[in-house]
């Protein structure tokens, strides 16, 4: 009876793998754009539980998704680490800036975090009592690198330009920097679990711009100590690493950092990743995220590739990157449709 997305990540291979989907609740929905001009502007839909529920629920009711994931961001992280954060419509979030050791030594202390995240564990709770009994509940937070890219330039940025040369710079600074966060992360998804996630997910949307040691410093050893740390405090929960455009360093990342599953994005083949990968346990993705805009018979050729290439081993279907707002709900349909009749 166990939930299929929990055996997944336990590692057995499915006859039908479970499906869910990055920014499921989002902005192609136009229930969610119903519920977000309700709240007014998307930091008030994140701080305000039952609306922040609300949508978390919608996608789970339009498709019958396997998983539930918590709606919030990862930048509200920096915001109770002390940061100022806005969202300019059409552009994208806006923060105060972290560049120097004094900046990262007047972030709050991690206990502080709570104060302003609370609200966040509220939603979890809401969505533990409310979700269908099949439905598994997935948490998560950004990857210290990523946070950091967004707090160092005060938005985001193509080529994390502001966050390499902080590194360049003063690499003890930048080190305490990712050390505060770590800290955070640790507490924000053992609180998360608390109030009942079930799975946690890291996002490091920007791995793939470290190279060498960059890469382990500051991308594999803080997901190993975050992990690490959660499975002290809660076994038995299994975490989802999310190392965006590692490429071949995919390889052997659930090993070296403890992961139950690394979400693979587009970039890399099904085939390569289900020989390379995959042997290790639990993969998630990996269909470009354009299928759910262009659907037809390219979105289901694609997509029962990439059930093949999975078949022999533990997969959880999902796409490679988040679902973008000018999808069509109804190519999201076609998908599941695809994947549980395939
Ligand atoms: O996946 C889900 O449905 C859960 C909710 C979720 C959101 N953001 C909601 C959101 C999750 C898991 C995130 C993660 C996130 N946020 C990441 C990592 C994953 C990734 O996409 O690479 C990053 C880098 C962010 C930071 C962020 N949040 C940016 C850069 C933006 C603006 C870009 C955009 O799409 O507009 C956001 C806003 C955001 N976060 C939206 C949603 C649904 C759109 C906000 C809106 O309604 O206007």
């Amino acid at each position: 009876m166990t939930k299929t997305i929990l055996r997944a990540l336990a590692g057995e291979a499915l006859p039908t793998p479970p499906i869910w989907m990055m920014r499921q609740a989002g902005r192609y929905l136009p229930e969610y754009r119903a519920t977000r001009a309700e709240a007014g502007d998307f930091l008030s839909l994140c701080y305000t539980p039952d609306l922040a529920a609300e949508v978390t629920l919608q996608p789970i009711r339009r498709y019958n998704f396997d998983a539930a994931i918590l709606f919030a961001d990862i930048l509200l992280v920096p915001q109770a680490l002390g940061l100022d954060l806005w969202f300019v419509t059409g552009e994208g979030p806006r923060l105060s800036t972290v560049t120097t050791a004094d900046q990262v030594a007047a972030l709050k202390p991690t206990d502080a975090i709570h104060d302003t995240l609370s609200p966040v564990y509220e939603t979890v709770r809401i969505l533990s009592r409310e979700l269908p009994q099949d439905t598994t509940l997935i948490g998560f937070a950004g990857a210290p690198w990523t946070v950091a890219t967004y707090m160092v330039a005060g938005r985001g940025t193509k080529d994390q330009g502001p966050a390499h040369a902080m590194i360049a710079a003063d690499r003890a600074a930048f080190r305490a920097l990712i050390d505060r966060i770590t800290d955070a992360t640790i507490a924000y998804l053992s609180a998360q679990i608390e109030a009942g996630a079930e799975v946690v997910k890291l996002f490091d949307s920007w791995a793939g711009s470290l190279q060498g040691d960059d890469f382990t410093e500051f991308s594999l050893e803080p997901a190993r100590k975050i992990i690490a740390a959660l499975k002290a405090r809660h076994p038995g929960i299994p975490v989802i690493a999310f190392p965006r455009e590692a490429g071949d360093r995919y390889i052997g990342f659930a090993r070296a950092t403890g992961a139950d599953c690394v979400a693979l994005d587009n970039s890399v083949s099904a085939d390569w990743a289900a020989a390379n990968v995959q042997k290790d346990g639990c993969v998630q993705g990996n269909l470009d995220p354009r299928h759910m805009v262009t659907g037809g018979a390219d979105l289901v050729a694609e997509t029962r590739r990439i059930v093949d290439a999975f078949r022999g081993g533990p997969h959880i279907f999902n796409l490679g990157h988040g679902i973008t707002p000018d999808a069509n709900p109804d190519n999201v349909a076609l998908m599941i449709e695809t994947v549980r009749g395939a």
